[in-house]
């Protein structure tokens, strides 16, 4: 399939005046000062603290969680959508391919200035990596989704669809953390460099998702849709797994007394109530081609809602039993 139509416009570094960070090849490394912090507090487990160290170990492993996923989403999900647009049957202009390829060099060196400070935070507060996170939650969902489609067309463009969902919101979740007064510089300046890139990223995955919806007929529509909300949801729901162990690791106390703790804060309700603004800026874009008007993401989200009770109700008799 070929296409007159013209490519919607996007940012570019150029145009901006400034240079991918890989250039500079700064990597921003904590001090480990008393007051440095690394992640914003969690009202919601804030008080179950008994001093403010354990908060900011708490902290400190809720980063290396967040670092861990950068580096996953770099090098399994967005490098891999960049290599699954030449697979798709349809010609993008080659410009904005090229674009596209510039992109995928930028995010191997975001997972490796991540990959630095995850190693200097863990070595520091001797945080060891949990089984769950050597693959991440949200990842395993993805690959779960990808793994049960038959169709070969509709693997490559899970993959594709995957890297423009989380293009359109890690530069706002980057801004969020280099704007926060109350975490340390160096969390403020890795974060800083990789939001400035990713502002060029999301222009350019949302001009892709646009660019993709108008070539696809109804039938891929209808599909597209399934798989943008199915990665929405997977990408922005937390991991009450990782939360539990964040806090095991940090106060020291049984891991299942921690799974116990957590299970009972992280209601279904609660759940989706994050899942809704960590996904806002992902949803707005969705709405914006269009592909909500296939699948309402408020219907998803009540059988996401309906699937977290059941998984929690599990969790908690396991707990028990
Ligand atoms: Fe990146
Ligand atoms: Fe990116």
């Amino acid at each position: 399939m070929s296409s007159e139509r013209p490519y919607p416009q996007y940012s570019t570094y150029a145009e901006g005046g400034r240079s991918p960070s890989l250039l500079s090849q700064e990597y921003p490394r904590p001090t480990f000062q008393p007051d440095e912090n690394y992640y914003p507090k969690n009202p919601l487990v804030e008080p179950s603290f008994c001093s403010r160290e354990e908060s900011r170990k708490f902290g400190a492993a809720s980063f290396c969680g967040f670092l861990e996923d950068t580096v996953e989403v770099e090098h399994c999900l967005v490098i891999p959508a960049i290599a699954a647009i030449r697979r798709l049957p349809y010609d993008i202009p080659p410009t904005a391919e090229q674009d596209l390829y510039k992109s995928a060099t930028d995010e191997g060196f975001h997972a490796e200035q991540s990959q630095q400070f995850l190693t200097d935070l863990r070595s520091h507060f001797g945080l060891v990596r949990s089984e769950e996170d050597r693959t991440p939650l949200f990842l395993r969902r993805l690959q779960n989704q990808r793994s049960l489609e038959p169709n070969p067309f509709y693997r490559d463009l899970i993959t594709v669809l995957n890297g423009v969902v989380t293009e359109t919101r890690i530069s706002i979740e980057l801004s969020r953390f280099a704007v926060d007064k109350s975490l340390g510089e160096s969390v403020r300046r890795v974060c800083r460099s990789h939001a400035e890139d990713e502002s060029i990223h999301a222009s350019q995955f949302k001009a892709l998702g646009q660019w993709l919806w108008g070539e696809f007929d109804e039938d891929t529509k209808i599909a597209a849709a399934g798989f943008y909300t199915a990665s929405t949801i997977a990408r922005s729901l937390p991991d009450v797994e990782r939360l539990a162990y964040c806090f095991h690791a940090s106060t020291g106390r049984p891991l299942r007394e921690c799974q116990s703790l957590i299970y009972s804060i992280y209601t279904a309700d609660v759940l989706i109530d994050r899942l809704i603004v960590e996904s806002q800026p992902t949803v707005t874009f969705l709405q914006y081609l269009g592909a909500d008007k296939y699948i309402p993401f408020s219907v998803a989200l009540e059988e996401e809602r309906r699937r977290l009770n059941s998984e929690l109700t599990s969790r908690r008799n396991a707990l028990e039993a």
